[in-house]
């Protein structure tokens, strides 16, 4: 039985874990194999006879992919996001695609923190100044009193929620959010949180944070309009998917100052272009879209993607809360599909 890493040089795990994992599932009878395709066509013609493909990033698996494997069962993905997979064509085709829901959201928000409160104390400009010689000695932004703003989350799932919990509990800030997916019995657990509409949230946050997947509903959602619309004093962050943000747009809005600050540790196109304005600007903090690293996270990540095939394998059984197209859940795969996690 064959199974294929797609993407093994995409950077977020090392080879020494992929090796631990390619010995797990060895002991299920599984060989996993490692290759890099960039392309529908790489990986169509190298997949052919694999039950399953594992994502470390977010290779392209696409309703064409998806038809011209048909002995392809399962889909890894190392992580969250699983907007590069066709999710409607692999219910329909009856192949299940696995995340790991939650893993990093500690480390998600920590991130944000980081990215917030530097932006705030221009702790990123004050270094770049001071390593190149120059004091700008209280100068620059002058900075807000944190506890005085309002933190905006979209998308109030798992790092939503822990970020609104840092800032309520450790500056209490105020915190709304905007999620019309989420169940009222974890919305009342948030009783601390202003659950408000879109355009309430981007009007009245001093601070917007970015916790949604990337979908046909949030691409590009922030776009001129709603930049025009937010605090010219407003900072986004954004720990999500690029293409959530209209990056052009976002350039605009900076350059104009149509909002201050922006905190990206994921843009549009990665690795971000060499000439991307958004590198020449003070008022942005740039990572390489590395919100998921961390000791706590890496040790889940680890663990779930050297568990959760091999048990498919094994036992036939799959936790449903890794299983990230739901409406497979309904239907005949051959696979049981269990409450408890793996
Ligand atoms: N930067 C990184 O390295 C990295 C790592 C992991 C995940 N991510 C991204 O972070 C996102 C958030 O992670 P999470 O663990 O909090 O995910 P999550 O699934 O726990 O939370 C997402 C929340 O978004 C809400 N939502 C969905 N569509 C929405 C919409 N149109 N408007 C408002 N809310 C909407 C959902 O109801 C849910 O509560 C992931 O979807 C993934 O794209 C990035």
């Amino acid at each position: 039985m064959k199974a294929i890493v797609l993407d093994k040089d995409y950077g977020s795990v090392t080879e020494r874990e992929l090796e631990e994992i390619k010995n797990a599932y060895a002991l299920s009878g599984i060989d996993l194999e490692f290759r890099h395709y960039t392309s529908e066509e790489e990986i169509i013609e190298g997949c052919k006879g694999a039950v399953a493909v594992l994502g470390t990033g977010n290779p392209p698996i696409t309703r064409k992919v998806l038809e011209a494997l048909p002995e392809l069962k399962l889909i890894q993905r190392f992580g969250v996001g699983v907007n590069s997979i066709d999710l409607d064509a692999a219910t329909k085709l009856g192949k299940i695609v696995l995340n790991i829901p939650g893993f990093c959201a500690k480390e998600l928000a920590d991130l944000a923190t980081a990215m917030i409160m530097g932006l705030i104390r221009n702790t990123v400009y004050y270094d770049r100044e001071t390593r190149k010689g120059n004091w700008p000695k209280c100068s620059y932004f002058l900075p807000p009193d944190v506890r005085t703003l309002t933190l905006g989350l979209y998308g109030f799932g798992a790092a939503g929620q822990q970020l609104g919990n840092i800032f309520h509990n450790g500056f209490g800030t105020k915190v709304i959010a905007y999620d019309p997916y989420l169940p009222e019995k974890v919305k009342a657990k948030y009783a601390y949180v202003d659950f408000v509409s879109f355009d309430e949230m981007i009007v009245r946050s001093d601070i917007i944070s970015i916790h949604v997947g990337l979908s046909a509903e949030t691409k590009h959602i922030f776009s001129r309009d709603v930049f025009k619309k937010m605090k010219k004093t407003a900072m986004i962050i954004n720990t999500a998917r690029g293409g959530i943000i209209d990056q052009e747009a976002l350039t605009w809005a900076l350059e104009q100052g149509e909002i201050r600050y922006a905190g990206l540790d994921t843009v549009e196109k990665e690795p971000i272009e060499p000439d991307d304005p958004l590198l020449k600007m003070d008022n942005v903090i740039l990572s390489p879209h590395c919100g998921s690293y961390g000791e706590g996270a890496k040790k889940i990540q680890i663990k779930t993607v050297c568990e959760l095939i091999p048990t498919a394998i094994s036992t036939g059984e799959i936790p449903v809360r890794n299983v990230a197209n739901k409406g497979i859940l309904e239907m005949e795969t051959g696979y049981k599909f269990v409450q408890e996690a793996v």
